[in-house]
């Protein structure tokens, strides 16, 4: 299977860019930018997610969760799993013409999510080099903790560690291929200890298979569940739809649903200690 790099390079030109409204002060260019393209996947995983944690809970008899979002952004999952809301609701607040959620009040963003009951029984921490996305999150009180490192290029601080230790869930959504096995092996290592498991959905043509072969490493088996396959977006142009097409044919993905429905899908994987998940 190719590298996420080289799927990367494959890709490079024609896929989406959206990399301008990651780091902003504020979400609403991100939630714009997203719903052009019908940007969907964390609402069609939250279900996922949900059955995956509660699975969790029960096998090995917890409650509270302490989840790591890999690829965290402002925050989105740990809203839509810490509420009853869901992204079409956070499409609304940010984009409603005079809505509640301004760019100046920071204090009614926070206003609005109190208000929602933000569940405390799963608490999250983040990890995402767009510092000020994080920050948006943390101040939020979305997030517990943000790691704003870029987990590609270096190691994790000692300080960073800490904030990783006795995790019990990984998670990640339309960050796969940004983030790569070196992302993932970093972050894994440094939770280890509590043997989190790891949900992730990977949007094609984006390769799973190094971070498969590092959880490996860390006595984890992981799983493509097929029938967790969900939309990620619609294909943005044309030229995006053939160049994907393309490398996913070269890939040997199976490209049916890209084919027939203008969305790109992505591929849930579940990596646990054998025969704990599923
Ligand atoms: C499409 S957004 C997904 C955000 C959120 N998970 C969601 O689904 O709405 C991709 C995110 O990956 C982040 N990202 C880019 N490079 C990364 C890296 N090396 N490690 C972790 N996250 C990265 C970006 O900053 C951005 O927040």
């Amino acid at each position: 299977m190719a590298p996420a790099r080289t799927v990367r390079g494959s890709i490079k030109g024609t896929k989406h860019d959206f990399t301008a409204v990651y780091n902003r002060k504020w979400p609403h260019s991100y939630f714009r930018a997203h719903l052009a393209v019908d940007y969907m996947i964390p609402d069609r995983a939250k279900p996922v997610f949900e059955r995956i944690f509660a699975d969790y809970r029960r096998v090995r008899k917890k409650t509270r969760l302490k989840i790591i979002d890999v690829g965290c952004s402002y925050g989105i999952n740990a809203a839509l799993l810490r509420s009853e809301l869901d992204l079409d609701d956070l499409y609304a607040a940010y984009l409603e013409p005079n809505g509640s959620l301004s760019r100046r009040k920071e204090v009614e963003h926070c206003a609005f999510f109190r208000d929602r009951g933000l569940r405390d029984d799963i608490h999250f921490v983040g990890v995402d080099p767009s510092f000020r996305a994080v920050r948006y999150a943390q101040s939020l009180g979305l997030l517990e903790a943000g790691i704003t490192a870029d987990l590609e290029t270096r190691n994790l601080t000692l300080e960073e560690c800490s904030a990783l230790v006795d995790a019990d869930i990984l998670i990640s959504t339309g960050c796969v291929g940004y983030a790569t096995e070196r992302t993932f092996a970093r972050v894994y290592e440094a939770s280890a200890t509590s043997r989190p498991w790891v949900v992730a959905f990977a949007m094609h043509p984006f390769s799973y298979h190094q971070v498969a072969a590092i959880l490996r490493d860390f006595a984890l088996e992981t799983k493509l569940v097929d029938r967790f396959r969900q939309r990620q977006r619609r294909f943005s142009t044309p030229e995006e739809r053939q160049a994907i097409l393309k490398a996913m044919a070269k890939l040997g993905i199976e490209d049916r649903l890209e084919r027939t429905t203008g969305y790109i899908y992505a591929s849930c994987y579940i990596s646990a200690p054998p025969g704990e998940a599923l």
